[in-house]
């Protein structure tokens, strides 16, 4: 790590809401010691280069995806700036002890989009097991409705005018590890044991 980077905030590697062995037996303080330590840092750390000295420099993580989603002079920019954003998303969709029940705001919404709790949650497995390659799957609110996304590499629903209220990272660096070949156990481990539904309550509009 440069000095630019552990002096400037917009493009540090924020603090895990947890410990790295929190989330054990879900996914490994091992798996987390790789993903948070190496994986994310490292996107923070290139995006940082990468602006560094740029009129992209000093604007916000959400202010850089959106400057460059879509253009093709900034692929790079928009590939890291929206990894770092959707593992800062992930962190805290995630705590120990998660998963079980909605807080009520959140599970009347998601009784209104969606036939019941166990209807979203298995909609977020199948995505998960239908996305092709790396990527990562949403609990969204877009307009007055809930709906399950999922996007590829990088891609984050912050640019399609969509809220994200929660995600789940499926690149193969977040379970395979723990879970190998095996996502659709990793998503319904995470949605049962540690899942925050009260992040993606504090996010609804
Ligand atoms: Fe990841």
């Amino acid at each position: 790590m440069n000095s630019t980077i552990e002096t400037r905030d917009l493009h540090t590697l924020p603090p895990l809401p947890y410990s790295q062995g929190a989330l054990e037996p879900v996914i490994s303080a091992t798996t987390i010691k790789f993903h948070y330590g190496k994986h994310h840092r490292g996107y923070v750390e290139t995006l940082s280069t990468l602006v560094a000295g740029t009129e992209l420099a000093d604007l916000t993580l959400s202010r850089i995806i959106a400057e460059t989603a879509g253009r093709t002079d900034k692929v790079a920019i928009f590939n890291n700036a929206a990894q770092a954003w959707n593992h800062g998303f992930y962190w805290r969709s995630l705590r120990p002890k998660g998963g079980g029940e909605p807080p009520a705001a959140l599970k009347h919404r998601i009784e209104a989009s969606f036939a019941n709790l166990d209807a979203c949650k298995e909609a977020l497995v199948t995505a998960s097991t239908t996305q092709f390659g790396s990527g990562w799957v949403w609990l969204v609110q877009d307009a007055d409705r809930l709906k399950v996304v999922k996007t590829g590499n990088a891609e984050t629903p912050l640019v399609k005018n969509m809220k994200p209220l929660l995600t789940i990272d499926v690149w193969e660096h977040a379970y395979y590890l723990d879970y190998q070949n095996r996502r659709a156990d990793y998503v319904r481990a995470v949605l049962d044991k540690l899942i925050n539904w009260g992040f993606a309550a504090d996010g609804l509009g």
